[in-house]
Formats: structure tokens, C-alpha cells, sequence
């Protein structure tokens, strides 16, 4: 019938960022179906990547020095068995985007440019195009992917909904310029990235709302770890949206952060600026609090090298009046990635069969309370390979029933002054209780901003029931740590009757 597309057993991809294409990938010859709401790379959070990718390439480096890295920087939440899996296959992760194409920075003697960023013990960071990493990768795998004929991409699909029969996925509805379709497939991949649209500063293009936590919360996936949001110390404050990003790279290459006065306030936290980045945000965030400025000083270091090393960054200053190798730059924290998502194993299979997850979304547990720079591209690289052998491994079921109707949205104003409010840098019970609330009647109303309200609701619940402080989520009323640190799980049906 009309809007009943039947995919003969093709396999979808939702989601045209890193994680998608690298699945599709991976999984040619076998025909797939890769659904992006933009033309391929438009709008993908993965091309404003700046940091690179992690991995224990260096001469000084190997995976058990990545992994205790990871594992510190996670505060005791990451999935130690997991981070040990995919740091472990991270170098040859590296391998395979260089021969896809990827132009990495290099070496005169043509080695790998390895750079530093904050508690990462040894330099450990490919880059490629200095600050450009993301847009360098998703260059050469959308060439990739136009080049391999079995991958159908379908730009200009929003996913709406799943649809499930017995317990199993059976397909997917979208909104599309026509009208509404249903895509009937017993094999589905969400790859859609993160959360950054739902609060009023945030890295990520504003596009990155949540739809695919939506999308496996309204079909009864298990989302873990959701109240683990991380925010990247040093945005470019001013009143550009999204807040462009000035990566930990430059202080990696030395850049110290001071106030007003020149004083640099970091300076009694162990490992100073390249403190874990929970730790470098809420220092930044508690002197703003008092009344202070927050600058990062580049001017010494990396100086007159700025905008070679970092174009840019270089480039987003200059559109504020600001030359990095003469004047301070002003920074702020803003929300800049999601640890929790939805609950996967390593071949990414959440806990509805025929549904898997790859990339931001997913929740692996390699990234704890708290990621450590740069691992999560490697992440979604990983993983999207074993991922694609899962998917590949496994037959579709039968489908009986098609959905075709009209779904608005989403719409995330609405659920943006609540999150940003209660679900920051810093959290208490009373504004986690206020959010929920305001949350819980948007979430179930069927109107544009139910799906996004319905991701704030589940993270607020989450961030509710921690009743501790652990790497991103600092909780005022909870500040120190519990005895034992216990990973979380949510469903949406929960979350609604925990209000
Ligand atoms: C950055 O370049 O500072 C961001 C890197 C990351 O988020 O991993």
C-alpha cells in the first residue's frame, strides 16, 4: 500500500555520521539501506570532530597504558572488559580509515603526527588536517559510501518510530518530503549521534537532539548510564550557536587557562589544565559561578604556530575579533557529548532483538562517568565493525503489520530551558525533581516535543536516582562518591512512573 516500502531483508542504518557509514560500510557486499535526515556529512557531529582519534600507536605507548587511561578518566563506571576489547583493536581501527583514504596528519618521515590531550599519558591522538579530524574521516568514507553500490543511501528520511511485532523489530516509519513511509525491515541499526540540541549551549549541530534514544526508548530498549553527559571546558564564549569548540589539543600543545586577573586557577588541581575533562569543566564552571572570567591563554603556547597547527579554531576566533596568538580567548563549558545511550554488548545488540546501536548512542560502557578525549571516534570505528558481523550474522524475522502515519517533530525548544537548568555542569535533587516534573506531560503528549521530552524525562530520572557524584555527574546534595560504583539502566515505562 501506499508509503510500504519492503526492504526484502535489507538491513537500515539510521544515522549518516561515523558510526553509520563505517556499519554500511563494513557490512558491503550485502545491499543496506543507510537513512540520513541531511545530505550525507551535512550535518553529521561527527565532521566538527576536532580532537582526533585515540590509539596506542606511539613507540612509548600500548593498549594496557590507553586502557588505564580510559579506565581512570571513567571514575570507576567504564565497562573495563569492553574499553579493554575496543582499545585493544583501536590501532587497527586507524588502519582502516588510512585505507579508506583518510589523509592523517603525518610526519616529515611519514609516520603519524601523535598529539596530546588532557589525561591521556602518553601522545596518543591521530589527527588529520591539524583541528579538522572529523571532516577529513567523513570526507573519505562518504566517497566511500558513494562508491559502493550496494549501499542505498536515502537522504532527506527522518526515523519517527520502530516499529516492533513479538518483541522483534519489524521496521521503521519516517517522515519524508512525500509524506510519511514505512521501511519494513527485521534489521535495524541506530547510528544518530548525540544529545547537544536539548540544552541552549551545546557543541554539537543542533540536530543531534536525542531522536535515536527516542526512537529505542519508545520501542522498550534498555538505555544505561543516561544521567553521564559531558561538557567540554573550553567553548568560545559568545553568542554563536552552537558554541564552537576550541579543543583540548591547544592545551595540549600548552595553552594554560586564567582568569581575569592572569591568574591561572587551575594550577592546585592535579594535572592542571590536562586534568580528566569533568574535573578541568567544573573548576572552570565554579570560578564563572564566583563572578570570574575564564580564558585560555594560548599566547605563549602554541603562539605564532596557532592557526597552522589549528585553522579552524583559528578561523572561529578571528569571526569574534580574536587573534589566538595575541589575545586571550574567552571559554566557557558547554554540553559536548553523551557517555550513557542505549545499552548494547559488543556486537552492539541492545535488548530488543533486530535492533542494534553503533557510534554516540550507544552505550558500551567503554567511556564510565566520564570519556576520555578522542576515544570516542575510535569508538564508533570499532565498533561499527563488529556491529556489521553482528547484523550480518543474523536473519530477519517475519513482518505481518506495516504503520504509516504522520509524526511531528521533533522539536526540542520546548524541553532545552529544562535540561540546561537542571541537567548542567551541576545537579541537586530539587531542580532533577522540577525538571522531571515539567518534563513528564510533554513527554506524553503526541506533539513535536514529546520525543525530546521524553529523553529529558529518562535522563532526569537517571540523574535523579544517582544519588552520588561520579566523573560528569556532580550531584551538590551527593558529593562524593558511593561505596561501589554500579553502571545504571533505565527503561521509559520506568521513567514515566518514577515522576
Ligand atoms: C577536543 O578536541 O577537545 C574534543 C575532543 C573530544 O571531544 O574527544
Amino acid at each position: 500500500s501506499m508509503g510500504v516500502h519492503d526492504l526484502a531483508g535489507r538491513p537500515v542504518i539510521i544515522g549518516g555520521g561515523i558510526a553509520g557509514l563505517m556499519t554500511a560500510l563494513h557490512l558491503a557486499p550485502e545491499p543496506v539501506l543507510l537513512l540520513s535526515r541531511s545530505p550525507l556529512g551535512a550535518d553529521a557531529s561527527s565532521a566538527w570532530a576536532q580532537g582526533g582519534l585515540a590509539a596506542s600507536l606511539g613507540d612509548d605507548d600500548e593498549p594496557a597504558l590507553h586502557l588505564a587511561d580510559t579506565l581512570a578518566a571513567g571514575d570507576g563506571l567504564c565497562d573495563a572488559e569492553a574499553a579493554r576489547r575496543i582499545l585493544y583493536a583501536a590501532p587497527a581501527a586507524i588502519e582502516d580509515l588510512a585505507r579508506l583514504g583518510v589523509r592523517f596528519d603525518r610526519t616529515a618521515e611519514g609516520t603519524l603526527r601523535l598529539g596530546l590531550e588532557a589525561a591521556h599519558g602518553r601522545r596518543r591522538i591521530v589527527h588529520a588536517g591539524g583541528d579538522g579530524s572529523g571532516r577529513e574521516v567523513m570526507r573519505a568514507l562518504v566517497a566511500a559510501v558513494r562508491s559502493t553500490p550496494t549501499i542505498a543511501v536515502v537522504e532527506g528520511f527522518d526515523a519517527r518510530r520502530l516499529a516492533v511485532e513479538d518483541g522483534r523489530v519489524t521496521g521503521v516509519l519516517a517522515n519524508c518530503s512525500t509524506g510519511p513511509v514505512f521501511l519494513a525491515s527485521g534489521r535495524v541499526v541506530l547510528a544518530t549521534g548525540g544529545i547537544g540540541g536539548l540544552f541552549h549551549d551545546s557543541t554539537n549541530p543542533l540536530g543531534s537532539c536525542g531522536q535515536g534514544l527516542a526512537l529505542a526508548a519508545r520501542a522498550g530498549a534498555t538505555l544505561a548510564d543516561l544521567e553521564f553527559i559531558q561538557f567540554h571546558p573550553t567553548t568560545l564564549d559568545g553568542p554563536g550557536r552552537p558554541m564552537p569548540l576550541i579543543s583540548e589539543a591547544v592545551r595540549g600543545e600548552g595553552a594554560t587557562i586564567v582568569d581575569e586577573t592572569g591568574r591561572r586557577f587551575l594550577d592546585g588541581v592535579p594535572g592542571a589544565e590536562l586534568a580528566p575533562r569533568d574535573i578541568v569543566t567544573r573548576a572552570v564552571w565554579r570560578h564563572l559561578g564566583q563572578g570570574h572570567r575564564a580564558f585560555l591563554d594560548a599566547r605563549e603556547k602554541p603562539g605564532a604556530t596557532f592557526a597552522r597547527h589549528f585553522p579552524t579554531i583559528a578561523s572561529a576566533c578571528r569571526g569574534a575579533g580574536i587573534d589566538p596568538a595575541h589575545d586571550l580567548i574567552p571559554i566557557r563549558p558547554a554540553q559536548h557529548y553523551h557517555m550513557g545511550g542505549v545499552a548494547v554488548d559488543l556486537a552492539g545488540r541492545t535488548s530488543i532483538p533486530g535492533l542494534w546501536a553503533c557510534g554516540e548512542i550507544a552505550s558500551t560502557g567503554l567511556h564510565g562517568a566520564n570519556r576520555l578525549a578522542s576515544n570516542s571516534l575510535t569508538e564508533a570505528v570499532v565498533c561499527a565493525r563488529w556491529v556489521a558481523e553482528s547484523v550480518a550474522g543474523s536473519k530477519s524475522g517475519r513482518i505481518v503489520r506495516a504503520i504509516v502515519r504522520e509524526l511531528p517533530g521533533p522539536d526540542p525548544a520546548p524541553v532545552r530551558p529544562h535540561l540546561s537548568r537542571a541537567l548542567g555542569v551541576t545537579r541537586d535533587g530539587e531542580g532533577l525533581k522540577g525538571a522531571a516534573r515539567a518534563l513528564l506531560p510533554l513527554a506524553q503528549r503526541y506533539d513535536a516535543a514529546s520525543d525530546p521530552a521524553a529523553v529529558g524525562l529518562m535522563i532526569a530520572v537517571a540523574a535523579l536516582q544517582r544519588r552520588e557524584s561520579r566523573g560528569a555527574h556532580f550531584r551538590t546534595d551527593f558529593p562524593d562518591h558511593a561505596a561501589f560504583a554500579r553502571r545504571s539502566e533505565i527503561i521509559l515505562d520506568a521513567a514515566l512512573a518514577a515522576v
